[in-house]
């Protein structure tokens, strides 16, 4: 039995194609879910040809539920639910329980697929110290992560400053919760106490720079392609530790994602879906997201007519 899929193609545009697959083999711990939409990441975009050829890609997805755990967790067959894992971008996904959310009455599936990777890391990079009256710096806050993060860091209380590439990319910041909009880092005259750092290079060494003693800095990504280099001495500071901390836990999401689209249902988050289209164009959303025209997610539609 075979489905219709994303799959790694090193000879494709952007090394993806709707192409076919084997349909998945759950494990007693999963169940399987009928993929109506996806979302694609910057980072899964970028690296696809790292993978091998035919390889399932993506990790996020929503649809309903077709088969449920064997082992007796998670929602029952017909639950609509949000789901985190490998091999997403199929018609049919095998997931772990711990790794789905119900969707919630009043939210969109395609809004529910455009949250769990974004949304989870802005969560939980978020929840790494208390933010209510911080000064919380976000990096790449036009994307995906970013406007999560720019959302999740306000209604967490905190004074959100949102960096961005061009004055064009600011739109629609202030509206989701920015306090101050800035294009890279500049006027920004005051130390900050959190930096969720989505770019990278340079501008992540300048970020450190701002950094209140005690101060943090979450690296998430690396969207830009330049190193960052950092002066002899200049991570060394008088006083209380500041720290940089790598982020890559996407353990059980399950109940963060849970979280989120509760967040979403009490219209207290947004999901900021910039484009949705058909998962046969595939290769131009994915251009467009790696050349920054993409203000927030990009959804596809898993499309009936590929079945
Ligand atoms: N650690 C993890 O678990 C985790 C999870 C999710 C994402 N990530 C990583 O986090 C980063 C952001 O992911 P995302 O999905 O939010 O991506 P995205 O939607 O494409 O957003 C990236 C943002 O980075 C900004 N940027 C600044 N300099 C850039 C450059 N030279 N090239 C490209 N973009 C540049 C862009 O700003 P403008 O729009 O203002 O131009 C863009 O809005 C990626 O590196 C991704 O791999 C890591």
């Amino acid at each position: 039995m075979v489905m219709h899929a994303l799959v790694v193609d090193p000879d494709a545009s952007g090394s993806l194609r709707l192409g076919t697959a084997p349909e998945p083999h759950p494990a007693p711990r999963q169940l399987v879910i009928a993929v109506r939409h996806i979302s694609l990441n910057r980072g899964e975009v970028a690296f696809a040809g790292r993978l091998p050829a035919g390889t399932v890609h993506g990790y996020d997805a929503a649809g309903v539920v077709v088969r449920a755990a064997a082992d007796g967790t998670g929602p029952a067959v017909g639950a609509e639910v949000a789901a985190f894992g490998a091999g997403a971008w199929a018609e049919r996904m095998a997931v772990d329980t711990t790794a789905v959310a119900e969707v919630p009455a009043g939210v969109d599936l395609a809004d529910a697929a455009a949250l769990p990777m974004a949304g989870v890391t802005a969560l939980r990079t978020l929840r790494s110290r208390s933010v209510l009256g911080r000064r919380v710096l976000i990096t790449g806050a036009a994307g995906g992560v970013g406007r999560y993060a720019v959302q999740l860091a306000a209604l967490g209380g905190a004074h959100v400053i949102a960096s961005v590439g061009s004055p064009a990319r600011a739109a629609g910041l202030a509206e989701l919760g920015a306090h101050q909009v800035v294009v890279g880092l500049a006027g920004i005259d005051r130390p900050v106490d959190l930096v969720l750092d989505t770019v990278g290079g340079r501008q992540l060494v300048a970020a450190w720079e701002l950094l209140a003693p005690g101060g943090s800095v979450q690296n998430i990504g690396w969207a830009c392609d330049e190193p960052a280099v950092f002066a002899p001495y200049s991570l060394f500071s008088i006083g209380p530790a500041k720290t940089m901390s790598t982020f890559g836990d996407v353990h059980e999401v399950g109940p963060d994602l849970a979280t989120l689209l509760d967040l979403v249902a009490a219209g207290r988050l947004a999901p900021e879906v910039d484009r949705r289209d058909s998962w046969e164009r595939v290769a131009d959303a994915a251009r467009a997201l790696l050349d920054r025209r993409i203000a927030g997610k990009v959804v596809l539609d898993v499309e009936p007519a590929a079945a």
